[in-house]
Formats: structure tokens, sequence, C-alpha cells
């Protein structure tokens, strides 16, 4: 191979004109590109340019050859969210040399005062944004030279899909992520991780064994699930048509800091602390897997840097519980009586039971979840009790939460 010399001081593909790389052979340019990448003159984004080959089997060669990922900029869609939040910080503590850009919308569920305490930081940047907006993301994905998305950005409860509308979950669910996929494509991007749910699978009965595996069918029974099913289902086509390096993840119930108040455990604290009843659907048997979010997080990290292109992983915590065993670990907290639950009437299409069996990740990835639900429920409880300003102010800006449970 001729030793392509840069011709001055500039760095990264700069270095090497088109003129001169479309000279060289793709063997040659690949072997320049994993040179000058093992030397950390480049990082992945130049040396995927100037390798020209595609980002799924620049990274196949990467992992062949175990050269880790030292640097990226990550596009994170719907970090103003809770999962999202929470795996922001987690990047920019973590990963001081990455730079992490928030793009979400700021529906009813987005809040920035969830990341209040890192927006100072130099390697994070916010834009308020659109999935769906083509535009804006090819704005950002260049400004920012992005190498890679995580998008938690959805329409994500069941209830809304239900006696709202599910018109915004079309929208941002499935049109937004075949935004997001596009772009991928278009800039050949290292990797774009979709984050999803176990309720695409649909529902198991309370008495069989049977748990979600990654090639369970999808059965979606609501408009949420079955918007994030069609998102997921393109993320699967386009890796099958195109290669774009796509990773789908289905994760179970997760709880912890920063949910918004509609979702069970932050809905039912709130309850407790405003001593009102806890409304529990039907006979409060349906069973949910629960993981403490920073679990999921590590996961989506995992994901981030070791996932392969065009695999599925099922997220969860073996932690199965209904809904009254989830209401009276509360009620004891807060050493109320079990009377102060109320049962209402079931929500149409309610599933009964979702069970998770992520060995996959675990024997792949070498994931496991950290934190025990005895410790992290109270854990949990307790920093929405330290943190009662940023549930009084979420109240303020959303009048009515779950307003249609009487
Ligand atoms: N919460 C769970 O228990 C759970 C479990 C498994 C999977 N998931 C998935 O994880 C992801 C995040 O869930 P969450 O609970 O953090 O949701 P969330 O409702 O708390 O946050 C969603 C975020 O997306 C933003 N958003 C919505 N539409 C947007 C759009 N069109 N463009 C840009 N931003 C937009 C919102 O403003 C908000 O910040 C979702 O995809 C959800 O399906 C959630």
């Amino acid at each position: 191979m001729t030793d392509w010399q840069p011709n001055n001081t500039q760095t990264g593909t700069e270095a090497y004109s088109e003129e001169i790389l479309s000279q060289m052979t793709t063997s040659e340019r690949t072997r320049l590109a994993i040179r000058l990448y093992k030397e950390g003159d480049i990082e992945i984004h130049d040396a995927i340019k100037i390798s020209g080959l595609s980002a799924e089997i620049f990274s196949s060669i990467l992992r062949g050859m175990s050269l880790p990922v030292r640097q990226l900029n990550v596009l994170v869609c719907g970090g103003a969210g809770f999962i999202g939040s929470n795996f922001v910080r987690h990047m920019v503590t973590k990963y001081p040399h990455y730079k992490i850009v928030n793009l979400d919308k700021l529906t009813y569920a987005g809040n920035l005062e969830n990341l209040i305490d890192i927006e100072h930081l130099s390697n994070y940047k916010f834009y308020h944004g659109d999935i769906v907006d083509q535009q804006m993301i090819e704005h950002v994905i260049t400004t920012e030279k992005i190498d890679a998305i995580v998008n938690f950005a959805a329409e994500t409860h069941v209830d809304r899909s239900i006696h709202v509308g599910s018109r915004e979950f079309v929208m941002t669910n499935v049109v937004g992520v075949q935004t997001l996929l596009d772009a991928t494509r278009r800039h050949n991007l290292f990797k774009f991780i979709n984050i999803s749910t176990d309720e695409v699978y649909g529902s198991l009965k309370l008495n069989e064994h049977r748990m979600f595996l990654e090639n369970t069918a999808f059965e979606p029974n609501v408009p949420y699930a079955a918007a994030k099913s069609g998102g997921d289902l393109l993320c699967r086509a386009y890796y099958q048509t195109f290669g774009v390096p796509v990773i789908v993840s289905h994760c179970s119930n997760n709880y912890g800091p920063y949910q918004f108040p509609e979702k069970l455990i932050p809905f039912l604290i709130g309850k407790a602390l405003n001593n009102e009843p806890f409304p529990i659907y039907g006979d409060g048997r349906n069973i949910r897997d629960w993981l403490f979010v920073l679990d999921h997080v590590k996961a989506i990290d995992l994901m981030l840097h070791k996932g392969i292109p065009g695999e599925v992983y099922n997220i969860g915590g073996n932690n199965e519980k209904n809904n009254l065993e989830i209401a009276k670990l509360i009620l004891q907290y807060f050493n109320l009586p079990e009377s102060t639950i109320k049962f209402v009437p079931d929500r149409p299409g309610h599933d009964r039971r979702y069970a998770i069996d992520a060995t996959k990740i675990m024997n792949d990835l070498g994931w496991y979840p950290e934190h025990r639900f005895e410790e992290a429920l109270p854990k949990t409880i307790e920093w929405y009790l330290n943190n009662k300003e940023w549930s009084e102010n979420v109240q303020k800006r959303n009048s009515a939460i779950n307003g249609h449970i009487k």
C-alpha cells in the first residue's frame, strides 16, 4: 500500500482529499482508516469516511480486531423525558470526552428540569426539535458531526393512546423513527438504537410459564404498542434492505427518578402524598416486570458500544409484580391502610402479563441488573419526597394527570 502522508498539519479526513482517496483501492482505504484510528489520529466518524465502507461493515471490522470505541458524538432523541434524561446524565458524566446532543420536542412529558444539574457541562447541548422534522434532524447531524443516534423520543402513555387519540403516537413512534432511519442511512452513521418496549409482544396468561424472547411475534393490543411495533419493524426492514446499523431493544417497565407522574409508581406516590385513594384498574392482578431505570441505562450504554447491528435485545429485571403488590408496597412505605385502594373499571385492551427473558443481552454483552427492587423502590420514593418542587412544577404544567380515571 502507498503510505499516504497528510500534506499539511490538518487531521482527520481533511488531510486526505477526496481526490487522493478516490485513487486508492477499498482495501488500501480500509487499511489506512484502521491504522489512523488505531494510532488515535482520527475517530470513528472520519475513519468510516476514509474507509469508504458502510458503517455496519466498518464497525464489524473494529469488533473483529477488538478495537474499542474511543469517542462518539451521540444524538439522544427524547432526552428530556424519564429514561432519556437518566441516559443523558449517565453519558455526559461517564464519557466527558463524548459530545451528547439532546433533541427533544418538549411535549407534556419532556422536562428540561430533569437535566438542570448537567445542562452547564461543555459536552452537553440541547436542541428543541421534533424527530419527524427531516430538516431539523439533517441540521443537527451535520452541525454536530453526529456518529450515533439513541432514540427515546416517543409518545409513551398507553392510557393517552386510548383516551386522547393515537395520531401523535403514529407520527412520533412510526414516522419519527422512519425519519431517523433515513438520516442514519444518508449519513452512514455508526449506530442507531431504537429504545422499545416489551408491550409489542402482547399479553401472556397469568398461569403460563412462557416468557417473551427476541423472536416472539409482535401482537400489540393497544395503539401505543402498535405504534412502537411499527417503528421497530421499520428498523428491521432498514437493516435487511439497506444494512443500516440498527439495534432495537425491548425493555420491561422502568421506575426511578424523573418519571412523569402519569405512570403507575410516581402516580401512586403522588396519591399517597395528597392523601387520596389509590385507583387500581380491574382486579389489580395485571403483572409487569419492573426494572430500575439506571439498569436500563447501563444496558443501552453496552448496546451502543458493543451491541451488534441488526440484533434485537430484550432487557428485564426478572422481577414480576402485579399492580396490587406495587400499590401495597407504596402504602406500607407511607404507613397507609389497604382500604386506600379503590378498584376502578379496567382499561380496554389491558394486557394481563408481561415477562421478559433477558438471557441474550446477559450472555452476549455481559449485562445484568444491579439494583434490587426491595432497595430501589424505597429509594425511588425517597427521591420523590426529596424533590417535591419537581413534582409540583410538573403538576402545575399539567392540570389533570390521568384525568380519565374517575
Ligand atoms: N417508561 C418505561 O417503563 C419504558 C419501558 C420500556 C420502554 N420504554 C421506551 O423508552 C422510551 C422513553 O420512555 P420514557 O418513559 O422515558 O418516555 P417519556 O414519555 O418520559 O419521554 C418521552 C420524551 O420524548 C419526547 N418526545 C416525544 N415526541 C417527540 C418528538 N416527536 N420529537 C422529539 N422528542 C419527542 C418528549 O418530549 C419526552 O421528553 C420510549 O420509546 C418508550 O417506549 C419505556
